[in-house]
């Protein structure tokens, strides 16, 4: 199959897939679980284009978004595309789950059990769906084929909630499938997003989760993003953001004593994710970094940049 690269190429695939989605959906209703990640969201637009209202997408926020990704996902397509959406607030049922959990993987797992019996409930709600769509895409197959990663969206449905796969990314490439979004008028913040992983700002509020220390994470992710494009190293740079340890150390702010959390900064580029390097950052621009977050940023009182390579390190704190 020819890859997709230009609009022109993006707009036959959109056709076809639309008339393709109508003769296998008909009149029957789809759900979709719809992260606002750029495979999610190009599902939801093909999808909406196809069989407009008889898309439900469910929206849940766990509380580890970054900042402004619930309102983008409302605005986007509640307002502007006018889906079907169910938005589902779930923060304080996911952050109670999570109290006191300090270990990576049981973290990982505690908010991948809760967002499948979350979107389970939503689900039972809903009457007559027939069709479950996942932005499943062509590395997630090979992936899955040769076992590294078991690949499921939203694997672990219980067995009386059987639906029909609807996958209709399944043969494209990111690149690719960012074309198809590019195409389908989604916003660019939307559609050049940069990685981010399932269980959000979880992985990067180490150890056990509060939410003084997730506030200071989400508030200095936000100002590295905005500094980040403005400087346009948005669009160059791989992957950054914030990271906030649960430990504290002693600093100063006018004329006293504090005592706060620090926060670390990563940038990363990698082709793979299997390796990376880190990006050479303008210190001076680190320097305005540090300054905004140290002023702007409740409960922190320092900034550092990590230096680490994968290896040794990984991308991720944990
Ligand atoms: P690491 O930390 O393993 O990360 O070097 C490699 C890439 O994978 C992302 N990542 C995840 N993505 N669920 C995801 O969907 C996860 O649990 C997860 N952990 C890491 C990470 O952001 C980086 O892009």
């Amino acid at each position: 199959m020819e890859r997709i690269t230009t609009e022109s190429a993006a707009q036959k695939f959109i056709d076809e897939q639309i008339e393709a989605l109508r003769a296998q959906i008909k009149d029957k209703k789809v759900l979709l679980a719809l992260s606002g990640g750029v495979d999610s969201s190009v599902v939801a637009a093909l999808l909406i284009k196809a069989i407009g209202k008889n898309l439900v997408c469910v929206h849940v926020n766990h509380g580890l978004l970054r900042k402004g990704e619930p309102e983008q996902v409302i605005e986007v397509f509640r307002n502007q595309m006018k889906a079907n959406l169910v938005y589902v607030d779930a923060t304080d049922r996911f952050l109670d789950k999570l109290a006191g959990i300090s270990d990576p993987e049981t973290k990982r797992k505690t908010i991948g059990a809760e967002f499948i019996r979350v979107f389970e409930e939503e689900a039972r709600k809903l009457e007559n769906i027939e069709f479950l769509a996942q932005g499943t895409i062509y590395p997630d197959i090979l992936e899955s084929d040769v076992g590294v990663k078991a690949h499921h969206n939203v694997g672990g449905l219980p067995e009386d909630l059987k639906f029909e796969l609807v996958e209709p990314l399944k043969f494209l490439f990111k690149d690719e499938v960012r074309v198809v979004g590019k195409t389908l008028g989604l916003p660019d913040g939307m559609v050049y997003r940069q990685p981010f992983p399932g269980p959000g700002l979880g992985v990067r509020c180490l150890g056990a989760i509060t939410r003084d220390r997730l506030n200071s994470l989400r508030e200095s992710d936000a100002i590295l993003r905005e500094e980040f494009a403005k400087n346009g190293l948005a669009g160059k740079v791989w992957q950054y953001f914030t990271i906030v340890p649960d430990f504290k150390s002693t600093g100063i702010k006018d004329g006293k004593r504090t005592f706060a959390y620090p926060v670390i900064i990563r940038a990363v580029n990698t082709r793979d994710a299997m390796t990376a390097t880190v990006e050479n950052v303008p210190f001076e621009l680190l320097e305005h970094i540090t300054q905004r977050i140290t002023s702007e940023v409740e409960n922190v009182n320092r900034v550092l940049f990590d230096l680490t390579p994968k290896p040794s390190a990984t991308i991720e704190w944990e």
